[in-house]
C-alpha cells in the first residue's frame, strides 16, 4: 500500500494539535457537566445547553470538533502504519521497547474509546440531531404566541378542547362569510389557518398544565416526546424544541449498568491520556529534562481531574446526591 508523503515531523506536530485541542474540549466538557449535579431542576444545564444549540459559533464549533476528532483518528493510524511500514524486520519479542508498548497501548485504547463514544453518542447527541429518539424540551415563552394564548384562554373559558373551540369560532364566523369582500374572506381564512396549525401547540401546552410538565423555574416545557417535537418543528419551525439532556442524563445514570459503561469509559480515557498529556509537550519540543518531571506531574494532574470531574457525575447521581 502507497499512502502520501507528509514528513513524520510534520503529521507527529499535527497529532499534537489536534490532541492538545481534544485535552482542552474534555475539560470544557467536563466542567460543564458538573450542571447535571445541581439539584436546580436542570435550570443551570438546560441554559448552557440551549447555548450550546443556538449559537452558531458553537455549531461551527461542533463541526470542528468532530472534524479534528476523525482526523485523529486517521492522523494516529497513518502515523503507526507508516511507522511499522519504515521498520524492515518486525522486532523480536524481547527487543519490545517502552515506546512499542506504549503505542500499542494507545491503540487499543483509541479503538476502545471510539466504540465507547459511539455508546454515548446513541445517549445523548444522536438525540440532538434526531437518529434517536428522546424526551425535548421547549422553552414556554417561544410557544405562547397570540393563537396558541387565544385558543387556551377562550377553550378553557368555554370548557372545550382546543380543535372544538377553533370548530365553534370557524362555524361562527362562516356564518357571516357572504357580508364579507374576497379580500376579507381572505384575511379570515388566513386567520384560521393559523389557528388550525396552533391546535396541536394548544393541546401541548394544556397537557403540560394538567401534568404539570413545567420546569421548576417555569421557563422550560418537558416531557416533550420525539412525535410532539416532530409535530412542533412542523407547526411552529422557529420554536426551537431541543433534547432535554438534563433530564435525559438523570434518568441514564439512574441504571447501575449505565453507570458500570460511563466508568469504563473514564478508565480507558485515563489511560489513553496519561500518555497523550506529555506526548503533546514532547510534540512540540516544550518537554527538556529540567521540565520532565513537572510535565508528568502536571500531566497526572490534568488527567485525574478530568477523570475524577467526568466520573462525579454517574455516581452521585446513581447515589441520588
Ligand atoms: C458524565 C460524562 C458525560 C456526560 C454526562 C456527557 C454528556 C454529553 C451531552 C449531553 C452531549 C450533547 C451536548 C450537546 O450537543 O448539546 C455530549 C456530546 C458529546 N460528548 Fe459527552 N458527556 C460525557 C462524557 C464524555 C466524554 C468522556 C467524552 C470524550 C471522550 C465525550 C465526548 C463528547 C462529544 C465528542 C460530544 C459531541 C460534541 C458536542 O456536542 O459537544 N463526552 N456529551
Amino acid at each position: 500500500m502507497k499512502l502520501p508523503k507528509i514528513h513524520s515531523i510534520t503529521k507527529k506536530l499535527l497529532v499534537g494539535c489536534v490532541g492538545g485541542f481534544l485535552l482542552l474540549f474534555l475539560l470544557f466538557h467536563m466542567t460543564a457537566n458538573l450542571f447535571i449535579l445541581r439539584h436546580d431542576d436542570g435550570a443551570w444545564y438546560s441554559a448552557f445547553c440551549h447555548f450550546m444549540g443556538s449559537n452558531w459559533v458553537v455549531k461551527i464549533f461542533e463541526i470542528v470538533l468532530l472534524a479534528v476528532f476523525l482526523l485523529h483518528i486517521v492522523l494516529t493510524l497513518w502515523l503507526a502504519i507508516t511507522n511499522r511500514m519504515a521498520r524492515p524486520v518486525r522486532y523480536h519479542e524481547q527487543q519490545r521497547s517502552k515506546t512499542h508498548q506504549n503505542s500499542k497501548l494507545m491503540m487499543i485504547t483509541g479503538i476502545l474509546i471510539f466504540c465507547l463514544l459511539i455508546v454515548h453518542f446513541f445517549d445523548f447527541y444522536f438525540v440532538k440531531i434526531g437518529l434517536v429518539k428522546g424526551e425535548y424540551m421547549v422553552e414556554v415563552e417561544k410557544i405562547q404566541t397570540d393563537e396558541v394564548m387565544t385558543i387556551h384562554q377562550y377553550a378553557t373559558q368555554q370548557g372545550m378542547t382546543p380543535n372544538e373551540f377553533v370548530d365553534a369560532f370557524e362555524a361562527q364566523v362562516r356564518q357571516y362569510s357572504h357580508q364579507l369582500t374576497p379580500v376579507e374572506q381572505e384575511q379570515i381564512d388566513e386567520n384560521i389557518a393559523e389557528l388550525r396549525r396552533a391546535v396541536p401547540v394548544a393541546e401541548l401546552f394544556e397537557k403540560a398544565f394538567a401534568e404539570n410538565n413545567f420546569s421548576a423555574d417555569h421557563k422550560w416545557i418537558r416531557h416533550i416526546t420525539y412525535d410532539e417535537r416532530q409535530m412542533l418543528r412542523q407547526n411552529m419551525p422557529e420554536c426551537g424544541v431541543e433534547p432535554d439532556f438534563y433530564y435525559r442524563a438523570r434518568d441514564k445514570f439512574s441504571h447501575w449498568y449505565t453507570v458500570l459503561i460511563y466508568l469504563v469509559f473514564f478508565a480507558v480515557i485515563y489511560l489513553h491520556l496519561s500518555h497523550a498529556f506529555p506526548s503533546v509537550f514532547q510534540t512540540f519540543g516544550l518537554n527538556n529534562y529540567k521540565y520532565n518531571k513537572a510535565i508528568e506531574v502536571l500531566g497526572k494532574i490534568y488527567t485525574w481531574v478530568l477523570v475524577i470531574g467526568f466520573a462525579a457525575v454517574p455516581i452521585l447521581v446513581f447515589l441520588g446526591l
